[in-house]
């Protein structure tokens, strides 16, 4: 191998350690298998029952990011009946292929353009990972751009009760009033380019 490739594949393995990089999803597959997932996640505002909020958008998310957060539904760090359900009897192989499918092409983040509206002054570490934007910096963090404002509350009281145990998150949480968290979710829902809900495929039958 030449030196030049040598220093390529290295430059790659730094900047792409995870597991995920080295079998990423793949959508087509991802596609057969996430069909019961998009009579939730492929309705627009489709919302989860008792107690009642919007479910997640996922359309414009890191699939990495997706597939870590699915492992923690299925190991319980994240504690959700239905998503334990549903995340529980899947290889990791097959996570990342349903994640890749229902996220289609990343957000991209906005350097050139202005963030809509004034970021609130809780909001101030959290930009740190989560950009003014609201895209996730590294594909483990989450874009929050265009999420729903009533998940985005529910996932940040979550993390402070401890009914989502990721360490990161429960620090930085713990420190928000309610006030902070209503005023964070409404300003990273209002950013653009945001997240959407997936695409449902065309049937099959409409085809001729
Ligand atoms: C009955 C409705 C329903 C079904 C079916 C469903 N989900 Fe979910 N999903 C939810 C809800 C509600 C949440 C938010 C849970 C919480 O509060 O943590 C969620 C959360 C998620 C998240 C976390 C998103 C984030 O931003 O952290 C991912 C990823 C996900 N679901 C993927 C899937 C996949 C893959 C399937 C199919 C195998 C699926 N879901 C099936 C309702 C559903
Ligand atoms: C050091 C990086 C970092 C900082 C700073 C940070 N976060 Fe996070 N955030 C993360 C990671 C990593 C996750 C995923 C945690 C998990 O797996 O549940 C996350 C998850 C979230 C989620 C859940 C998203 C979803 O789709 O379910 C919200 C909401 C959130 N962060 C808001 C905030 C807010 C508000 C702040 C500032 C008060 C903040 N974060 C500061 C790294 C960070």
């Amino acid at each position: 191998m030449s030196k030049f490739l040598v220093a390529l594949s290295l430059v790659a393995a730094l900047a792409a350690p995870s597991a995920f990089a080295q079998s990423e999803g793949n959508a087509e597959r991802g596609a057969k298998l996430a069909y019961t997932c998009l009579g939730c996640h492929g309705i627009p505002n489709y919302r989860n029952a008792y107690p009642t909020y919007s479910v997640p958008k996922l359309r414009g998310q890191h699939p990495e990011y997706l597939v870590i957060a699915l492992q923690a539904y299925r190991s319980g760090e994240r504690s959700h009946a239905t998503m334990y359900a549903n995340a529980a009897n899947w290889t990791d192989t097959q996570l990342a292929d349903m994640a890749t499918f229902l996220a289609g092409p990343a957000v991209q983040p906005t350097s050139s353009s202005q963030p809509v509206g004034k970021a609130p002054e809780a909001a101030q570490t959290c930009v740190a990972c989560h950009g003014s934007d609201g895209v996730g910096i590294t594909p483990q963090y989450p874009t929050l751009a265009g999420q729903h404002p009533d998940y985005l509350v529910r996932a940040l009281t979550d993390y402070q009760r401890g009914g989502r145990k990721n360490a990161i998150m429960a620090g930085f949480a713990s420190q928000l009033s309610a006030a902070d968290i209503k005023a964070i979710a409404a300003y990273y829902s209002a950013q653009r380019p945001g997240l959407e809900t997936s695409k449902r495929p065309a049937p099959a039958t409409a085809k001729r």
